[in-house]
């Protein structure tokens, strides 16, 4: 059962404690309705892209109370200042450097060493997030590939029964989502237009480079075009059944053989567990097997459906020759 909450005093602080238990919270924001999770927590995390039953890792938006928040995560240049200054709260999201201290999942960032953060408008919204306590991981709050939802029905329609709760602050003003912009790189970059125009910001920081969003979905397939995301520097072979004398093994249940380096992704081979320790997993496995000499990273294998084909989607991009 999903619990409708409405926004108010109570409402939110029932709604932000079951987030803060690692359960997911519908919530209204200018734009559209996000589903939210506890962004510090990768079980939580992964459980977004399960009730989404997206087929990839795509990274999601971080969202703040307040600038001060949002900017303790990540590295803000002095564009960035003047955009929030500018633009927050609102309908504007900043991809910038995480800060080597940065506390969000991996999962969160898919893996890039780059986050996106916003401060939505909504002074409920904000309520929330100040309840909250932790940052809260947003996507749309709609099953993958329909449309996303601007009332708290809507979110019920697509996703009633498979997230906690919704909190109801009533049909979202703008109806479009944000806009990404990243200013990693050398000349900012829009990554999906949205509530705040493109000639709005260029008025503000100059000229936009546009490119398309790195969802999976519109990337090109080959993993070496998807140059920012986070690719092992050992070689990887999928669905092992042995482990090599030079490999390091990233387990799926119990482990198919003896490694110098093993990581276990789920001891009970379940997949959201498997999601939330998948990047740390590659990570710890890369450093690990440097330093032992070894050369590639066996993988066991998980079976395809529900998030086990997101987590076979990101090792795939890792295994192919680059
Ligand atoms: O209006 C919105 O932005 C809504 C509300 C809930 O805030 N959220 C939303 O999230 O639309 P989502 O997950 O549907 O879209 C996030 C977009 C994706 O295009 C994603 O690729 C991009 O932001 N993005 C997130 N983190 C990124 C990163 N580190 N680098 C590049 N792009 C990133
Ligand atoms: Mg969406």
């Amino acid at each position: 059962m999903t619990e409708l909450l409405l926004a108010t005093e109570s409402g939110i602080a029932r709604a932000a404690g079951i987030l803060r238990a690692g359960a997911l919270v519908a919530f209204g924001t200018e734009t559209v309705y996000g589903l939210g999770a506890d962004a510090t927590s990768e079980r939580a995390v992964a459980g977004i892209f399960a009730a989404k039953n997206r087929p990839h890792f795509n990274p999601l938006i971080c969202h703040y109370p307040d600038t001060f928040a949002a900017f303790g995560h990540v590295i803000p240049d002095s564009r960035a200042e003047l955009l929030a200054r500018a633009f927050w709260p609102g309908a504007l999201t900043l991809v910038l450097p995480r800060r080597s201290d940065c506390p969000i999942a991996l999962l969160a960032s898919a893996g890039l060493p780059t986050l996106a953060v916003r401060v939505p408008a909504p002074v409920l919204a904000r309520a929330f997030l100040r309840a909250c306590a932790v940052p809260v991981a947003a996507p749309s709050a709609n099953p993958s590939g329909q449309v996303s939802p601007t009332t708290a029905q809507h979110v019920l329609n697509g996703l009633g029964g498979r997230i906690a709760a919704v909190l109801d602050s009533g049909p979202c003003d703008v109806g479009v989502e944000s806009t990404v912009l990243d200013l990693t790189t050398a000349q900012p970059t829009l990554l999906r237009p949205g509530g705040v125009t493109a000639e709005q910001i260029e008025a503000l920081i100059g000229p936009l480079a546009i490119a398309p969003p790195i969802d999976a979905a519109n990337a090109p397939r080959a993993p070496g075009m998807l140059a920012s995301h986070y690719a092992p520097a050992l070689a990887v072979r999928l669905n092992a059944t042995s482990v090599d004398p030079d490999e390091a093994l990233l387990a799926f249940g119990p482990p198919c053989g003896d490694a110098g380096a093993l990581f276990q992704l789920s001891e009970l081979s379940d997949p959201t567990e498997a999601a939330a320790n998948l990047f740390a997993g590659l990570r710890r496995l890369d450093a690990q097997g440097a330093a032992l000499g070894l050369r590639r990273i066996a993988v066991m294998p998980i079976p395809d459906d529900g998030l086990g084909h997101a987590i076979n989607d990101r090792l795939t991009r890792a295994a192919a020759p680059r």
